[in-house]
């Protein structure tokens, strides 16, 4: 390829699938650029995004305030590590615990959602001393060897072999079952409050109240992995503390994906009795709160806030579902906000590369049933009629 010079789409395929390992299965799409809600390929296609990059475009793509941030950013300084102080970092981090439960009261930075939880299983167990980890089959927390060994879904795990120890399983939604394993060894309780790769599996407000209330008897850690449901999916800032999760403010948050808009940034919040327990040292990470990143950061909380987009969220989810009781086809609308899990009789592929052939992007799950939404925050009514009249024309 010369460089400067426009290449075909299939140049652009043949050269990724020569230079890079062939770990994903790729959309015939090679995107160019974005704008809100919708993504354009090299060919001057354009397509309704219900996918956000893997529910990372909570903002839209290059939301116009994001973007400038960021150009202001690169022109002074892109990284310093965190051996320095930085106004940037200390904005961002105020400007997370301001919009996080009161408990929540401090952040650690790192790059993304495996880090995060890493992070967070780590400090659990410095907290209690102790070493076990429950997690829920179904739960997806990442691909590192802690996160994976973490994670009950599919053929995760067994990627990861040999896991690392420590980690029991319960049954997501049973209470029964995370008592039969909650004994003095554990240190922390770490779930998805809604399983997203699942299928978009929900859990009575009951069940959150309860483990709380184990947490709390046992001296055990509460940690929610909001990567996908953190910063307005549900529309709300967290599922912590919601009237979903009965108000239950677990003790560590871990978030990212949609917290840069795009630029990798994780985060961990934390309430001040977990916090007390960490020294210097204790975690790190050269990139976590570099200040590019952190910019995303301020300017992704503030776009979201400026706009309106949890009320967004909650208004067009609420069109939404109305509109698909249209579709016959549609039994059950699963998740909340814009994390839905559209429930077919039939399997889902067919009807995702339906319309992604009439374009519009959508997402999979691991139920096969399940076609996943997880769109931009500033979705509107006018592209959830757009979606629902293709989508009838599917079948
Ligand atoms: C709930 C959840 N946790 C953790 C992760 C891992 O995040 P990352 O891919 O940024 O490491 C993901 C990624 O899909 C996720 O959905």
């Amino acid at each position: 390829m010369t460089p400067g010079t426009a290449i075909s789409f299939d140049q652009i395929v043949a050269s990724e699938d020569k230079f890079q390992l062939a770990t994903y299965k790729k959309m015939a799409i090679a995107a160019e650029r974005g704008e809100g809600v919708w993504i354009y390929g090299s060919d001057g296609q354009k397509y309704l995004d219900l996918y956000g990059g893997h529910a990372v475009a909570g903002t839209g793509h290059c939301h116009p305030h994001v973007v400038k941030a960021l150009q202001k950013q690169s022109e002074q300084l892109l990284f310093y590590s965190n051996l320095v102080y930085s106004e940037t970092r200390a904005r961002a981090a105020e400007k997370l615990v301001s919009v996080a439960p009161a408990q929540l009261s401090k952040a650690f930075f790192c790059n993304s959602g495996t880090e995060a939880n890493e992070n967070a299983m780590r400090m659990a167990r410095m907290f209690t001393g102790r070493e076990n980890i429950i997690t829920f089959s179904g739960g997806f927390h990442g691909r590192t060897a802690d996160a994976i060994s973490a994670t009950f879904l599919g053929k995760y795990r067994e990627i990861g072999k040999p896991n690392v120890p420590g980690h029991l399983e319960a049954e997501f939604g049973n209470i029964q079952s995370v008592n039969a394993v909650a004994d003095e060894s554990v240190a922390a309780i770490l779930l998805e409050p809604i399983q997203s790769m699942a299928g978009v599996r929900t859990a009575a407000a009951e069940f959150f109240r309860n483990l709380r209330d184990i947490c709390d008897q046992r001296g055990i850690v509460l940690i929610f992995d909001e990567v996908q449901t953190g910063i307005g999916r549900t529309g709300e800032w967290f599922f912590a503390g919601s009237r979903a999760a009965d108000g239950v403010v677990p003790d560590i948050v871990s978030l990212a994906k949609a917290l840069g808009s795009g630029v990798p940034v994780g985060a961990c919040l934390v309430t001040d009795s977990v916090a007390s327990k960490i020294k210097e040292n204790d975690l790190g990470t050269t990139f976590g709160g570099g200040m590019f990143a952190m910019a995303a950061v301020i300017a992704t909380l503030e776009a979201i806030e400026q706009d309106q987009m949890l009320e967004n969220v909650r208004r067009v989810e609420a069109h939404l579902r109305e509109r698909l009781k249209e579709v016959e086809q549609v039994i059950s609308v699963k998740g909340r906000g814009f994390l839905l899990g559209l429930e077919f009789a039939e399997k889902s592929a067919p009807i995702h590369k339906a319309l992604l052939e009439r374009k519009i992007i959508a997402g999979t799950s691991s139920d096969p049933h399940v076609l996943r939404l997880l769109p931009p925050l500033c979705l509107g009514v006018e592209e959830v009629d757009l979606f629902v009249d293709v989508l009838r024309n599917c079948f």
